[in-house]
């Protein structure tokens, strides 16, 4: 699923209408003055991809990374404004719609009422609160919380459109209808810039009168002949546009500035104000970014600010209100030293960053280490910025190889850990160890090395030496693998020529953490475990030492198969607490069914 390109205010989408225009009378060889387009609102919930089988919902996945999405098709189900069956006398082949899934804004006061009663954690807006039920693992609470859909997109075979002639986007739209889908009724037909400029400021204040969030509109080329020829860009199609609603900004007062050293030393200031609502959530916080931000914007003590959200997500300062600063008041600096070790900060003059360059920095290390366990990295549950500070404190711990010689007797020093906890922390740090290379290479936290380009390293560099020998040599292949610029090899180069790094790796690997890529390991060894070896699992119940997502996890892992439901070729149920129907299901069809005891065995873990 694509992304859409943005405009900020109304003479982008004019100069992209020039743009379009250009674009065609190259193509058609005219000159194309008149373009009909179609201006839809833009619905701030979640695109979804939705695949039809002769008029059947097969399959519905949410967008993902854009290429891989989450298969949701149970919960999708559960949506009452999108048809199970298509009402079509011929049904194609195939058909795939697009859309938005969203909660109306009634439905989320209400799911927030019954999350208040029953002391749960609120929903910070509709479209977190549809995020959470789209994942959701029981469908009927999908059917409780009452989402909506509104479709905007379709594909269908060639050969189906022949007798029907979709040949505009807006037939189209009233072809979804017909189908069976919600149409957003507030679409128009857009014939000139007047009509443009109508919709445009109609809708910028008329969208607070609507019972869903919209963030903007989208402009559609109508004509999808026009459409095809103008195709798509990396991220977005070229006969596109959505005209984003300037960011809601509000005014507050300031109480104090933090500056937050991260884990690659880059000193942030953050500031601390009265707290505010702003696009349906409550902040008190804010980042100013860095030392040119900051002195460009000169704050000081007890400052009247605006602030804003960037992208409706990061709040940020948008600018000091100096008219109502009170005389006298003090500027606040920027820190020479580094507030966590007291070193003296490198100002980075290309990068417009103010640095801490001690590797052995508390705050470094605290940083990297919440890096190493977080969810993408090596997932050690358990394990947040607050047990880290209370280890740090303890002086358990100072770099992460130290990670893995906690024991049972260390741990219990720490506040608030029971016996339980402190064992299923261990054995959390142990698994960690199987996690793939890529996942490895990325936990390190080396500057500019994200979850994409460590899996793009990892495929070319099958371990941590042949990447090192690499980075520190002159003449290497870095910059032929995909998405790798200078910046990036220059950082590995910096990460690998810096001691402190390689100690780490030595300290790593001396405590059984190897830095290979597994399947070549397992092909050497002849590890491949049979027990899991492209068997199909699936779960249910709680479990005591896994989360859910970590056993998928570790199933996969160790090359096995996770599936939603069970079937004659399911090979194990693993049963945990409190299992569902599953379990009788799976005796009738004589699956094996695995407890908590025997999996763990399965896993070599017990
Ligand atoms: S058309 C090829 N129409 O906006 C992409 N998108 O910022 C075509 N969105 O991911 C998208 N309302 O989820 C389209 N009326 C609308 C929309 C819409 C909301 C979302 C969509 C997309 C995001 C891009």
């Amino acid at each position: 699923l694509y992304s859409l390109d943005n405009a900020f205010n109304i003479n982008d989408v004019k100069e992209w209408i020039s743009k379009v225009q250009r674009l065609l009378s190259e193509s058609y060889n005219e000159i194309i003055k008149e373009i009909i387009l179609v201006a839809e609102l833009k619905i701030d919930g979640n695109a979804i991809a939705l695949k039809y089988e002769n008029g059947i919902l097969k399959n519905a996945a949410t967008r993902g990374d854009g290429r891989e999405g989450e298969d949701i098709t149970n919960n999708i189900k559960r949506i009452k404004s999108i048809p199970l069956k298509l009402r079509l006398k011929q049904q194609p082949k195939w058909l795939e719609v697009r859309g938005e899934a969203f909660i109306s804004n009634k439905s989320f006061e209400i799911i927030n009422k019954y999350r208040k009663l029953n002391n749960e954690q609120l929903f910070a807006n509709p479209r977190n609160a549809c995020a959470g039920s789209l994942r959701q693992l029981d469908p009927k609470v999908v059917a409780k919380r009452n989402l909506d859909f509104f479709a905007y997109q379709v594909y269908f075979p060639d050969d189906y459109d022949i007798e029907n002639n979709y040949i505009d986007h807006w037939d189209r739209l009233e072809f979804l209808k017909n189908c069976g889908f919600k149409i957003n009724e507030y679409s128009s037909l857009i014939h000139n810039e007047f009509e443009l400029d109508d919709y445009c400021n109609l809708w910028q204040n008329k969208r607070q009168q609507i019972d869903f969030d919209t963030d903007g509109v989208v402009i559609k080329v109508n004509n999808i002949k026009d459409q095809d020829i103008l195709g798509f860009t990396q991220k977005a199609p070229r006969w596109a546009i959505a005209l984003k609603y300037p960011a809601e900004e509000v005014s507050t007062k300031i109480q104090s500035l933090d500056f937050q050293v991260g884990r690659s030393g880059n000193v942030t200031p953050v500031a601390n104000f009265d707290p505010v609502q702003l696009a349906g959530t409550t902040v008190s916080r804010a980042t100013l970014h860095n030392i040119d931000r900051f002195e460009n914007l000169d704050i000081h003590e007890f400052d009247t600010i605006v602030v804003r959200k960037a992208g409706e997500i990061i709040p940020e300062i948008v600018r000091v209100i100096k008219e109502l600063r009170i005389k006298q008041s003090n500027k606040f600096n920027f820190p020479i030293y580094c507030p966590a070790c007291g070193k003296k900060l490198f100002r980075n003059e290309s990068e417009a960053a103010t640095k801490c360059i001690n590797q052995v920095c508390p705050a470094i290390q605290k940083g990297l280490l919440n890096h190493w366990v977080s969810k993408s990295a090596m997932n050690i549950d358990g394990i947040g910025m607050k047990i880290i500070e209370q280890m740090f404190e303890a002086k358990l711990i100072k770099t992460i190889d130290d990670l893995y010689s906690l024991n049972i007797e260390k741990l219990k020093s720490i506040e608030r850990m029971g016996e339980k906890s402190i064992n299923n922390l261990l054995l959390a740090i142990e698994t960690s160890k199987k996690k793939s290379w890529n996942k490895k290479l990325y936990a390190l936290g080396i500057d500019h090395i994200g979850e994409v380009t460590a899996k793009n390293i990892s495929l070319e560099f099958k371990n941590i030496e042949s990447l090192r020998d690499a980075s520190l040599s002159k003449e290497n292949n870095l910059s032929e693998i995909n998405g790798i610029g200078l910046e990036i090899i220059d950082s590995l180069n910096n990460w690998f020529l810096n001691n402190d790094n390689l100690n780490l790796i030595k300290n790593l690997q001396s405590k059984g953490f190897e830095f290979v890529d597994k399947d070549i390991k397992k092909l050497k060894n002849k590890e491949i475990n049979d027990n899991f070896h492209e068997k199909q699992f699936v779960i249910t119940g709680t479990l005591g030492t896994f989360t859910r997502n970590s056993l998928i996890e570790k199933i996969e892992e160790e090359g096995g198969i996770v599936k939603n439901s069970l079937n004659k070729k399911t090979n194990y149920l693993i049963a945990g607490e409190k299992p569902g129907s599953k379990l009788n299901k799976a005796k009738e069809l004589n699956i094996n069914i695995l407890k908590e005891e025997d999996l763990l065995k399965l896993l070599n873990l017990k």
